[in-house]
């Protein structure tokens, strides 16, 4: 079990109080003048990875005080209790156990008393023999063609994974076309209808509940426009497939529980993109593929389970977090991916970390009186530097960013890559190093300009710098390497989850929108004005009545 501690109570926690109020002054370019091996300090390889985190305002002290924090809040047993199939979720008393999905070397997992790992590689089995049906052509739609098309229906954990990775991974797109419908908005699926053919389009309905409303009702309508071609409901079965864990509804829905990929109620939902969720993933890249993604979390896992906090990934990156979080009043954390098939990588982890950690109350049930998760956001680079980056540089708000890029591209042209690369190189520099008043006017009296232009622009145009940023390299984006990255973002989140005393598992915080969409649906039909509410809710419910006689 997940231990209970309040981080503000231990010494680690004072000592870094203590610390932040001198050290907080101090610029990062500092810690280099003082330091000349710092680069290799304070970075970390991991297979093809390179963690660079020598741009943050951290050093020897700051960082042992940090490790000291993960210990007294119990990060080494909190670990294995995750990793060994402890009921770790405990507000739905379920273990957490994304790791087992990827467990490659199927060593024993076991939960209420039975390994787990038979039911995974059965899943995988069947995973496999349906993709390769699918990729290949053997399954037919319902007039005798082979599949052009999958639509994967879900919302959340059932959507931004497989969205993500299947954008990350189009180097290695077979001849699937994939689409993605997740929103309730009819516009979705209504434009992803048009450009799909009833004969030849497989649509997977995933969800873990199969209950969510956006899902079903998209499901439904797919299934309303393909009985409108097909005519007959005995079709449904070569054209809808579910990856659930509710076998009863998949039934009530029409689809064959032969073609139902299951899943369990420990893995959650916005972990589950190694589980049957991925199904689309393996439609669009094959099952030796989605192995080796698989393989590259479960490489980052071992890493995570096994190294000393020092050296250790997620463990660093997270340390790193909190510290600028909890000490430093930093809201915000950018991920700027410089590639652009990374595009959906802010958004994938904007779900993982804000619905795991976005929590007020502790595991004693108790309210915070610290700050818990932060707000997680971010474009692919150079795009951002041409919209957000204004405010990273000058404005008045510490955002600490992590920066991710291969260093091969899958499309070398021309010069494109080294200039992509010399964007992302030129901008850690600029957020740490700044501009200083001396170096403004200099290139500005070089650039000819008087002494009073030169004083009336001066302040517009200096950079305090000081800025943090973690850099991470990666040789090339591979199935493999992806699955590192995503599993050390994972373990981040967790490791974060655990030091600010809060189950990273649930979401509750999501239940009460929910709930009341529910009561007002019924209240939208019919002319009688709704009184029921606050007067704002009852004012724009009953204008949305008018404006839509
Ligand atoms: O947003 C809440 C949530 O429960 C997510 O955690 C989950 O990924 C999503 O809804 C979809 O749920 P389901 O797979 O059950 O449809």
């Amino acid at each position: 079990m997940l231990p209970k501690i309040n981080p503000t109570t231990t010494g680690a926690w004072k000592k870094l109080e203590e610390y932040y109020e001198t050290f907080s002054e101090t610029h990062i370019k500092n810690l280099f003048e003082n330091d000349s091996n710092r680069f290799e300090k304070y970075s970390l390889k991991f297979e093809d990875i390179l963690v660079d985190y020598s741009k943050n305002c951290l050093d020897d002290t700051a960082k042992a005080a940090l490790i000291e924090l993960a210990g007294e809040c119990g990060l080494k047993n909190a670990i294995e209790s995750m990793f060994s199939g402890e009921k770790i979720n405990a507000t739905e008393n379920r273990a957490v156990l994304h790791v087992a999905l990827r467990n490659r070397s199927n060593s024993p997992i076991i939960v209420d008393g039975e390994d787990v790992m038979p039911e995974v590689n059965a899943v995988l089995d069947q995973m496999k023999d349906f993709s390769e049906k699918v990729i290949s052509g053997e399954w037919k739609g319902y007039t005798g063609k082979p599949i052009t098309d999958v639509v994967n229906i879900g919302i959340g954990g059932s959507d931004l994974g497989p969205l993500m990775v299947t954008e990350a991974l189009k180097p290695y797109k077979n001849h699937l076309n994939l689409h993605f419908v997740s929103n309730v908005d009819g516009t979705h699926i209504a434009e992803t209808l048009k450009e799909v053919n009833p004969e030849t389009t497989l649509f997977i309905v995933a969800s873990k509940t199969f209950t969510t409303q956006e899902t079903m009702t998209n499901a439904n309508s797919a299934r309303s426009w393909f009985l409108d071609s097909a005519k007959n409901e005995n079709f449904i079965k070569s054209h809808f497939v579910a990856v659930s864990t509710n076998k009863e509804e998949v039934a009530k829905f029409g689809i064959d529980t032969k073609n139902m990929f299951r899943f369990w109620n420990w893995v959650g939902g916005r972990y589950s993109l190694w589980s049957a969720i991925g199904l689309s993933i393996v439609l669009g890249i094959g099952f030796e593929n989605y192995i080796q993604l698989l393989e590259g979390a479960h490489a980052m896992d071992n890493h995570f389970r096994n190294t000393e906090f020092d050296k250790n990934i997620p463990v660093i990156l997270a340390l790193i977090g909190i510290w600028y979080n909890n000490f430093y009043g930093a809201e915000t954390e950018a991920i700027l991916p410089y590639d652009q098939y990374m595009h959906r990588f802010a958004a994938y982890f904007q779900q993982g970390n804000m619905e795991s950690n976005g929590k007020y109350v502790d595991r004693n049930g108790k309210q915070v009186d610290y700050q818990t998760g932060p707000i997680i956001w971010g474009e692919p680079g150079t795009n951002g530097q041409h919209a957000f980056y204004q405010l990273i540089h000058q404005g008045t708000k510490l955002i600490p960013c992590d920066f991710i890029a291969p260093a091969v591209s899958h499309n070398p042209i021309s010069d494109h890559h080294p200039k992509l690369l010399a964007n992302f190189f030129a901008q850690t520099e600029a957020m740490m190093v700044g501009k200083t008043k001396e170096q403004v006017k200099a290139e500005l009296k070089a650039a000819g300009k008087t002494d009073e232009e030169i004083e009336s622009l001066l302040p517009f145009k200096v950079f305090q710098g000081n800025i943090p940023t973690n850099s991470i390299l990666v040789k090339k984006l591979t199935p493999r390497t992806l699955g590192s990255l995503i599993a050390m973002y994972e373990h981040k989140i967790f490791v974060q989850g655990v030091i600010w005393n809060i189950y990273s598992f649930d979401q509750w915080g999501v239940e009460l929108g929910k709930q009341l969409a529910k009561t007002i649906l019924p209240e939208l039909e019919g002319s009688e004005p709704v009184t029921g509410h606050d007067d704002s809710t009852n004012g724009l419910i009953n204008a949305y009545k008018e404006m839509r006689k």
